[in-house]
């Protein structure tokens, strides 16, 4: 039997994985069925207004008490939290990056994470970072959870099975996937190596986006997200429990599995979603809206309209704007901008910006189409134009990203990314008609 989902955005779940094993009309019996522990994970303080309240109760096999022993420290130096200050020589840049190459030692998705921003400050949960990961074994009696934040992956290549302690999530690539903070998890691969692109959100959880005038529907709509049926594994050998906690990793050993939730019921739990499902609006007689327009998920901050992440897609769409340029325009933001191109070409940077790669437009610095880009847009036939077989993605934040020093240094980078715009030639040249030439 497949992996089963249950449809809907924030909805208030209930699921068992044995008949009877979910209390009715209470929370904590005296006795739960199954002899099951009962445990409330909250995602919210208790006291937060109806609407942002989040928590589940979990019936498992052992209390979360049982799946932590005495903690010793570990180390994974390549996945960053903020603040992550002044750990590299890089001067200031809008900057552009190649694919993180698979790697050839054995490299479970822990190892595989590779910071590449941060921005805020993980302890005031406030911010986030921006992660590529490449790994190509599964973990197999290894857990973990993030005590500082929700992870937002987006998978570039290759599949993953992600077992939580709520139920068992399947992405491929153009699925994105979002595992809440304090979520015990565990990643397989589905096929081959695995490749892509990770959000983690230190602020208040990713919901979705007021839709405005635009009304009732479009965008992402909530029926076509997913959230996994209880699942256990009741497995009975030695395992660790790794934890970020704060920016710093622990270990714990244990005896048994800790994805052992037999029953659940509430509104906090992890959720999968497919872009292709998302209901692009967009102009249909000139100029075009803000890329805001295309927002899957917003993180809010305290700040109305100031997001401290949006999650936005640049999906396949068509283009039919009158007299329009139609690319995205040239840009200065006081947000700051890390994209990923999960497959095709992006309308705004035909060559260099490549499936898998990165690119990050920091606060206030100028980006926009290339030269080539430029040209093209400005001389072509306003016809309707579909762009196809694409899917481009941007974490945006109200807070300026800090490179580490992996994304710094590494052979990834590209030199010449700044020479892209070189050729944009002056067309100003007195008259009204300038210079198109
Ligand atoms: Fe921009």
């Amino acid at each position: 039997m497949g992996v089963q989902y249950m449809p809907g955005f924030g909805n208030d779940f209930e699921t068992e994985s044995l008949p009877g094993a979910l209390p009715q009309g209470q929370n904590s019996p005296q006795r739960p069925a199954y002899g099951l522990y009962a445990e409330q994970l909250s995602g919210s303080p208790f006291t937060a207004p109806r609407g942002t309240n989040e928590r589940s109760w979990l019936y498992r096999i052992r209390p979360s008490v049982k799946h932590t022993g005495r903690f010793s420290a570990v180390r994974f130096d390549s996945w960053k939290s903020a603040p992550n200050l002044g750990d590299h020589e890089l001067a200031l840049g809008q900057l552009r990056w190649n694919p993180m190459p698979l790697p050839n030692a054995e490299t479970d998705f822990l190892a595989g994470v590779h910071t590449m921003t941060t921005a805020g400050d993980a302890q005031g949960q406030a911010g986030m970072a921006t992660h590529v990961y490449a790994f190509n074994s599964s973990m197999v009696d290894d857990y973990f959870f993030n005590a500082d934040g929700e992870l937002l992956l987006v998978p570039q290549e290759g599949g993953l099975r992600l077992k939580t302690e709520m139920g068992i999530i399947e992405i491929q690539p153009g699925e994105i996937a979002i595992l809440p903070r304090g979520m015990i998890f565990q990643v397989e691969l589905m096929s081959g190596p695995a490749r892509g692109y990770m959000c983690e959100n230190y602020g208040a959880k990713f919901t979705l986006p007021d839709r405005g005038p635009i009304g009732a529907n479009c965008l992402a709509n909530p029926r076509d997200f997913k959230t996994p049926v209880a699942w256990y594994e009741d497995k009975e050998r030695p395992c660790r429990l790794f934890v970020k906690w704060c920016g710093q990793f622990h270990v714990t050993e244990i005896g048994h599995s800790p994805l052992d939730v037999v029953a659940w019921h509430g509104n906090y739990a992890p959720y999968k979603y497919d872009l292709s499902t998302y209901s692009p609006v967009g102009a249909i007689l000139f100029d075009h809206p803000d890329p805001s327009i295309f927002t899957v998920l917003t993180a809010p901050s305290g700040e109305e309209g100031t997001a401290n992440i949006d999650f936005v897609i640049f999906p396949p769409r068509w283009m039919v704007a009158e007299h329009t340029f139609r690319p995205p325009w040239y840009h200065r933001n006081i947000m700051s901008e890390f994209m990923g191109l999960i497959k095709g070409q992006y309308d705004a940077k035909e060559e260099g910006f490549v499936p898998g790669g990165a690119s990050l437009h920091n606060m206030m610095l100028p980006h926009g189409p290339d030269a080539f880009g430029f040209d093209k847009a400005t001389k072509a036939e306003l016809k309707p134009v579909k762009l196809e077989d694409t899917m481009a993605f941007m974490f945006e934040t109200r807070f300026p990203q800090h490179l580490t020093r992996y994304a710094a240094e590494t052979d990834t980078l590209q030199d010449n990314y700044i020479d892209c715009w070189n050729d944009l030639k002056k067309r100003f040249n007195g008259t009204p008609e300038g210079d198109w030439s």
